[in-house]
């Protein structure tokens, strides 16, 4: 029987836990744990799912002191009877373990997150990629949008306006893209003061990422990418 503590707030906005006794086995994940209380014991609980397998990056939730996803930790790697789950921090909360990703997105979308061309675009067959030249981005395009690294990142906790891990990897990524040549429209945004400046490279988000992107390593390179290029616009040099 494990004993999870769930964060809820009520109608004024108060903060306080519930707690659900659940019978489940070890090898049951956190999220078995909430669809149980769910299913049998408190219909009104809110929480968001979908994959069930690490894929969809929406069950994001800090468990037992850590932001994690709850359809891959299972309750026997928490070592406890009791489990205490909140929403994830530096998201508002809309309700119970359900918080607001706009801002995340809005974020995201800042750094232009997609192949950019300077021809039309109107190719008679695909832009070669070769094996290496894949494998300089493919860690980073392993990540799944949940999140986590934002939640665990101490800057993004104090500066609203900080891009963050999340973004500022998927910028790098089609930075070092061999099909991209939109490093001149995303540069300007690492190198902003929202950018890789702001970064203490505590390295919480790499520890927490769930796919081992490593996002305070993709910011390191990221950061030497734009002093490199500003140092090339110095000398007056071409991309
Ligand atoms: S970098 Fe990792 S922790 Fe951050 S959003 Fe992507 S998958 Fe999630
Ligand atoms: S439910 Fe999709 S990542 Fe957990």
């Amino acid at each position: 029987m494990y004993k999870l503590m769930v964060k809820r707030r009520n109608e004024h906005g108060d903060e306080y836990y519930d707690n659900y006794n659940v019978p489940a086995d070890k090898a049951s994940t956190v999220l078995e744990a909430l669809l149980y209380i769910k299913e049998n014991i408190d219909q009104t609980l809110s929480f968001r799912y979908s994959c069930r397998m690490e894929i969809c990056g929406s069950c994001g939730m800090e468990i037992n002191g850590r932001p994690r996803m709850a359809c891959s930790t299972q309750l026997a790697s928490l070592h406890s009877d009791i489990i205490k789950i909140s929403p994830l921090p530096h998201y508002n909360v809309i309700k119970d373990l359900v918080v607001d990703f706009d801002p995340f997105f809005d974020k995201y979308k800042k750094v232009k997150p997609y192949i950019i061309r300077d021809d039309d675009g109107n190719y008679s067959a695909e832009i070669p990629q070769t094996p290496e030249q894949f494998n300089e981005f493919k860690e980073y395009a392993q990540c799944i949008k949940c999140g986590l690294c934002m939640a665990a990142c101490p800057v993004v906790g104090t500066d609203e306006n900080y891009l963050g891990p999340a973004p500022l990897t998927a910028l790098f990524r089609y930075n070092i893209d061999n099909r991209d040549q939109g490093i001149m429209y995303r540069i300007d945004i690492a190198n902003s003061d929202d950018g890789t400046s702001r970064c203490h490279f505590a390295g919480e988000c790499t520890e927490a990422c769930p796919k081992d992107v490593r996002p305070s390593f993709a910011i390191q390179k990221l950061r030497v990418q734009g002093l490199k290029y500003e140092l090339k616009n110095i000398m007056g040099g071409k991309k």
